[in-house]
Parts: structure tokens; sequence; C-alpha cells
């Protein structure tokens, strides 16, 4: 059945073989017009696709005339018959057949549009965006933003299916601590007071599970003010769930059972259950990321016993500090020139770590290394084999008086090489389950006083046999936290919530909390728990990051249709933008904006 009133119209890119002797109406856009002199060509394109519609100065000459006036991204209405194609295209779908036209209608004319319409050309981001309009027509981006529809689509399916109730959540709210800055609006009615945007409806999902609604989803928009990157917007999508009466083994098991239909309906992707565990210390030992590409190996090992007093500095001296000697086995990197180990070190240089030792052994097993005439021979021989490095290979180095750093480096450097080696497989999907986090991480107050953030956030449970550290030794205490990970992005992440009061008090004691703040800003919640609290937790997961690398694509930008640029502007709508005089004293707000640096 169709899904047009006009039983005849068609999508131009749902045209086939087996529409052939079928008159058909077709809207849409002229992707391109060519005049071969009585005949005139014009590939009409909508979301679907395009098709080749024929307009034959010998069968109709004002047809033909009224063609030849038609230029790109005019807007059009052709109707015609469907026939095989002589020349077949197997570049598109719709390259057996064309339509042979006997009616065109001009919805209207277009400007010459400021680049041309098409995945091929190669056109500067930020023109791309100020006529975004135009860019969604390009059929990658058509794609993409289906696939996005498909997978919410599949996600509100099968949470459906299992019990979970869609329930919104307010946008005006109070701040929500999941660790990045609000945006804030203004309250008019209560001067110099504000609203927040929320970084996640965390805090609501929670009190609907105090409200008895024990399976929740929402796909919801998220704010949070935080330096872009690839995989960041100011505002981004979650598909945001909880469940009461659980602990965290149920919420795994109906996050997977989402994971293997999504990438089954979407992409024909089998996902095998279950997926991969990894406890959070594990992942930063062997892979220096709490979010490890699994589709490569380059594992880091530990060469701190290897390389004890070997006599050279650097080794010496990072170890005399406690700190760590750790390397990277590249196989066949020997090919690697010295001009790109340089360049490789340049780039872990970047993340904070001194230098890079190397040492390669060639492909008839002649060694050469940058610190090979600091060792002793045996040292060198006993380094290799740590490493495993045989013909071929090549073995890259960090020392750093901080084994944190050293793992950093190395867990970038491999991802880097690894990039470099063309080692990464296409198609390829690797989930994994990072497990363990810690509760607390160190960071610095306002002051630039050292003391203890929630890695999570501070309504994340701690592991039942870690509460007595809350009192001893809380940077040891693990979490009831997990994230999802696929193939080195954090896709999504979750936790069991505290459900006790006390178990919060002492959580909020152990961040620094004093009791007026935590009344301030928790009381509702504290309150709230005091009614009968069930256990419960769930996840989050970034819609856009799942869109994005279920479309193979490396950024999120490219899956959200109207996204915003690395400084947070949206260079269609140019905003932000000032108000008026009017609006600004209706809210009570002065400006005092700082004098730009030169
Ligand atoms: P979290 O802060 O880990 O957890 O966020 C969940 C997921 O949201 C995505 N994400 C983002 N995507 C695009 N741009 C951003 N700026 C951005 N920030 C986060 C990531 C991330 O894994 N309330 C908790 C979830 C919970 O505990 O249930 C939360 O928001 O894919
Ligand atoms: P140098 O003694 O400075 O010539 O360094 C010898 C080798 O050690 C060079 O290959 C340096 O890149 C390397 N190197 C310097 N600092 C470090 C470090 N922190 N970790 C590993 N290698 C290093």
């Amino acid at each position: 059945m169709s899904i047009f009133l006009n039983p005849q119209r068609h999508y131009c890119g749902s045209l086939r073989e087996e529409h052939i002797g079928q008159r058909v109406t077709v809207c849409g856009w002229c992707a391109r017009m060519r005049d071969l002199g009585g005949l005139i060509f014009i590939d009409l394109r909508d979301r679907e696709g395009i098709v080749q519609c024929i307009f034959d100065e010998a069968d109709n000459k004002e047809l033909f005339d009224l063609a030849f006036t038609v230029r790109s991204e005019y807007t059009l209405k052709i109707e015609g018959v469907v026939r095989q194609r002589s020349s077949i295209n197997d570049k598109i779908p719709t390259g057996r057949i064309e339509i042979l036209a006997d009616s065109l209608e001009i919805y209207e004319k277009a400007d010459t549009p400021p680049f041309e319409i098409s995945d091929e050309a190669t056109v500067n981001d930020a023109l791309r965006l100020k006529y975004r309009y135009l860019d969604l027509r390009r059929p990658s981006l058509q794609k993409s933003l289906a696939l996005r529809h498909k997978i919410a689509h599949v996600a509100r399916q099968y949470f459906d299916e299992q019990g979970f109730l869609e329930i919104e959540t307010p946008m005006l709210t109070k701040s929500t601590p999941e660790g990045a800055r609000d945006y804030l609006v203004p309250s008019r009615v209560h001067p110099g007071e504000f609203y927040a945007l929320p970084q996640s409806p965390q805090q609501y999902k929670q009190l609907l599970m105090l409200s008895g609604f024990d399976r929740y989803i929402q796909i919801v928009r998220c704010f949070r003010d935080e330096d872009l990157r690839a995989d960041r917007q100011p505002e981004f999508t979650q598909i945001d769930l909880e469940m009461s009466f659980v602990d965290q083994e149920d919420v795994m098991a109906v996050n997977e059972g989402f994971l293997q239909r999504v990438f089954k309906e979407v992409l024909d992707v089998d996902i095998t259950l279950p997926i991969q565990r990894m406890p959070y210390q594990e992942a930063m030992e062997r892979f220096g990321s709490d979010k490890p590409d699994l589709r490569f190996g380059y594992e880091i090992f530990d060469l701190s016993e290897t390389v004890k007093s070997c006599g050279f500095g650097v080794f010496d001296g990072a170890l005399e500090q406690g700190g760590t000697v750790r390397g990277i086995k590249i196989e066949g990197g020997a090919k690697f020139s010295r001009k790109e180990i340089d360049s490789l070190t340049e780039f872990v240089k970047t993340y904070r770590v001194k230098g890079l030792a190397w040492a390669k052994v060639n492909e008839n097993g002649e060694l050469s290394s940058s610190f090979a005439k600091f060792l002793k021979p045996e040292t060198m021989e006993a380094l290799l084999e740590k490493a495993g490095a045989g013909k071929g290979d090549l073995v890259l180095i960090v020392a750093d008086t901080d084994t944190a750093t050293a793992l950093n480096a190395l867990g970038m450097l491999r991802c880097e090489v690894a990039r470099r080696m063309d080692a990464i497989p296409e198609g390829v999907y690797k989930l994994l389950w990072v497990t363990d986090f810690p509760l607390f991480e160190y960071g610095e107050d306002d002051e630039g006083k050292k003391r203890l953030y929630a890695k999570h956030h501070p309504f994340t449970a701690p592991k039942d046999e870690d509460l007595p550290l809350f009192e001893t030794n809380p940077i040891a205490m693990r979490a009831k936290a997990y994230d999802i990970v696929l193939n080195g992005t954090e896709l999504g992440g979750g936790s069991i919530r505290i459900h006790r009061s006390d178990v919060q008090q002492r959580m909020f004691k152990a961040l620094g909390f004093e009791e007026a703040d935590i009344q301030e800003r928790f009381g509702h919640m504290i309150e709230a728990f005091r009614y009968g609290a069930p256990p419960h937790g769930g996840l989050a997961y970034g819609l856009d990051r799942l869109v994005m690398l279920m479309a193979g694509r490396d950024s999120i930008r490219d899956v959200i249709a109207f996204p915003k640029v690395q400084n947070a502007s949206d260079l269609m709508m140019h905003c932000p933008s000032l108000v008026d005089e009017k609006q600004l004293k209706e809210l009570s707000i002065a400006l005092d904006i700082p004098e730009k640096k030169e």
C-alpha cells in the first residue's frame, strides 16, 4: 500500500525494474540537468535517492522547452512512464530504469546554491553549517537521519516490550551534578533566580522510582556546557532508563537485549551475548583507557621489573621516584622510519609524558633502538622477550613518575599507531562492559585545593564490601557503576544508586559537602528517600554516539540535524545572540562583559 494519497506517486529513489511500464509521479529537487541535443536528462532527488527523467524534443516540444529552463535545486513534479534504461548505472539503486516524462510542473525556482549538493564535493564545514538545510539534502545526511530515526524507534519498541514506560521530565529544572557546567535560564517571576537545563534527568528518574514507576525510559535532550569534541555537543540526546528492585545484572541483561536487537534490526549485525566485561583497573592496565578499543591488540605491558636499575637514566629516574616503565609492541612496526617515530614522540608528548623510547627488530633480526647503548645486552634481550618482539616488530616505551600518566599516554598511542598501521578492521563492532569503576576521583576545587569528587555522580552506590572504606580510605572504594563501550567510544554509563539514607549521608560527607549545602542542593532527594525507597539503578546511552558509530561516521555532528560548532554557536540561526535591553530589564539582568583580551 502506498503512503501517498495519489497511488501513482512514488519516491524517486524507490523506483525499480518492477515498476517498468507503470505511469508514475515523482516530486523533488533537480540534482542535475543535462541537455544532450534533442534530449534533456533531469536527475530528480528526494529523500530516498535519485531517478533519471528524460524529456524528448521529438515527443513534446513544449514540454521539452519547459524542461530546458530547469536548473539545479528547482523543485519539480514530474510524471511519466518507467522504462528500462539503455545504459545501466550500477552505482545507484534506480540505475536500471528511467522515467520518460510526459508532464512537468515547476513548483519553484532556486537560486544557485552556495555549494554543490553532493557527498563528493569538498566544502568547508562552516559554509555547510551556515546552509545546513541545503547540506541536509545530501544523500549521506538523509541516510544518517533516517538511521537515527530507526534506532530511536527500535529503542522505544524494545523497551516497551520489556515493560518500560516513557515518562517526560522537565527541561526547566534545578542543577544536577553530572560534572559539567549548567546552562542557566533566568526567571522573570523570581528576579535573580535561575533554572538549570538538565545535564541529565538523573534525579527525576530516581524520584520516579520512588513513585513506583519501576521501569522508566525516555529519549531525552540533555545540556552540558563543556568543551566540545567530535563526540560532544552542548545539547545531545540520551536514551535514559531506570529500573527498581534490580541489581547490576538485571540492568545489564535488559541492555544487552537492546543492543543485540538494535544491531540486528538496523544493521543486520549479530551481537553475541553475553557482552565481554572488564573491570576498570584491568582496562587501565592493559589498554590505558576506561573505554578500550578492542578491535586491535597493542596491549600495554609493564617493563618496570625488567629494566630495574638498568643504567638508562630515563628509566631509572622514573622508577626511583615510584614511577613506571610501560610499553606496547607493534607487530610489523619496524617499517616505521625515524621520522615517523619522531612524530609519534611528538604525539605522546601532548599527553604530558617526556618522551618515547623505542626498539626495533628489523626483518633480518638486527636491533636498532634509541636506548640500547645504555643497557646490558641481556637486559635488552629480557625486554624484547617480555614484549614478545620478533623480526619486523617495534616496541614503544614510556617511562614516567606517574603511572596513570604513562598508561594514558600509551593508551592514546596504541590508538594512534593502529590508525597509522591501518590495523582497525572495518564493520567490526566490539562491545564491552567496563565495571567496578572507582567511586571517587581526585580533582581541584575553585581554590585549587585537591578534594574528592564523585566519579559518576553522588547517587552512585559503592560496592557493599567497600562500605567500611568510607571513613578510612575512600579513594580506594569501587562503585556499582558500569559503562558500555563500543569500539573505543563510551556509548553509555550507569550505576546502581544509593537507596539508603545513611549511605547517602556518608557519601555526601566523603565529598566534603557541608550540611547546609547538602540541604540546599539535595534536601528534596534526601527527604524523598525517607518515604520508602526501592533499590534501583539504570543507565543512559548517548543516542548521538550510538547513531554515529552505527552510521560509520567520525563525528556526532553528522547524525544531528542542526548541530553546534566547536565554540557552541549555531552558524545557521546565528546564536547565541544579543537580546533586547527590554528583555534583560524584564529579567532584572544587567550585563558586565569583560573586555576582550588582545
Ligand atoms: P553520563 O554522564 O555518563 O551518565 O552520560 C551518559 C552518556 O551520554 C553521552 N554523553 C554525551 N553525548 C554527546 N555530547 C555530550 N556532551 C555528552 N555527554 C554525555 C555519553 C555518555 O555515556 N545520568 C547518568 C546516567 C545514569 O547514571 O543512568 C548520565 O548522564 O554517551
Ligand atoms: P636522551 O637521553 O634524551 O637522548 O633520550 C634517549 C631516549 O629516551 C630517546 O629516544 C628519548 O625519546 C627517550 N625518552 C626520553 N624521555 C622518555 C620517557 N619519559 N619515557 C620514555 N622514553 C623517553
